[in-house]
C-alpha cells in the first residue's frame, strides 16, 4: 500500500485546541481522511507503538509524553502519502522545520512536536492497524 499514512496529532497540539486547523491544512494539501479518533493511550500502548525507538535515549520521555494527554490519530490517503505527509509536517525538530509546516507552526521541541507521520509504507500499514480496525476505515473505492 503506497497511498496511506498515519498521522497523530500529539498532546501539545490537542491542548492548544488546533485539531481543526491541522486537519484543515492536511485536507487542503490533498489528503483524504479515512479514519479519525480522539483518545488517550496508556504508557504500555505508547511504548508498544514506539517500540522501534526502544533503545533510543529519548524513548522514556516519548512514551511518557504520548500518554500524558489526548491524542488524535488520523488515517490518511493520498498518492505518495508517506513522503508528501512528511513534507507537510516538516523536520522532527520544529526549530529546523520549513516555514508553513505543521511542526513549524505548532511544535515546540523535538519531543513536543505537534504531530507524527509514518516513515515508510510498511510502517504506515502497521501504524494504521494499531489505531483502527479494518471496519473503522472508510472505504475509498
Ligand atoms: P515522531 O514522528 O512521533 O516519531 C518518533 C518521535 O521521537 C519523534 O516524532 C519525536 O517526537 C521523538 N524524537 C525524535 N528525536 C528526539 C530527540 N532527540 N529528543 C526527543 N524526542 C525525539
Amino acid at each position: 500500500m503506497t497511498n496511506r499514512t498515519l498521522a497523530i496529532i500529539k498532546p501539545d497540539a490537542v491542548k492548544k485546541n488546533v485539531i481543526g486547523e491541522i486537519v484543515s491544512q492536511i485536507t487542503q494539501a490533498g489528503f483524504k481522511v479515512l479514519g479519525l479518533r480522539l483518545m488517550k493511550i496508556s504508557k504500555e500502548q505508547a511504548g508498544a507503538f514506539y517500540e522501534v525507538h526502544k533503545e533510543r535515549p529519548f524513548y522514556a520521555e516519548l512514551v511518557d509524553y504520548m500518554s500524558s494527554g489526548a491524542i488524535c490519530p488520523i488515517a490518511l490517503e493520498k498518492e505518495n502519502a508517506v513522503e508528501d505527509f512528511r513534507k507537510l509536517i516538516g523536520s522532527t525538530d520544529p526549530l529546523q522545520a520549513d516555514e508553513g509546516t505543521v511542526r513549524k507552526l505548532y511544535g515546540t521541541s523535538k519531543a513536543i512536536n505537534a504531530i507524527h507521520g509514518s516513515d515508510s509504507d510498511e510502517n504506515a500499514a502497521i501504524e494504521i492497524g494499531f489505531y483502527f480496525s479494518a471496519s473503522e476505515i472508510v472505504a475509498t473505492k
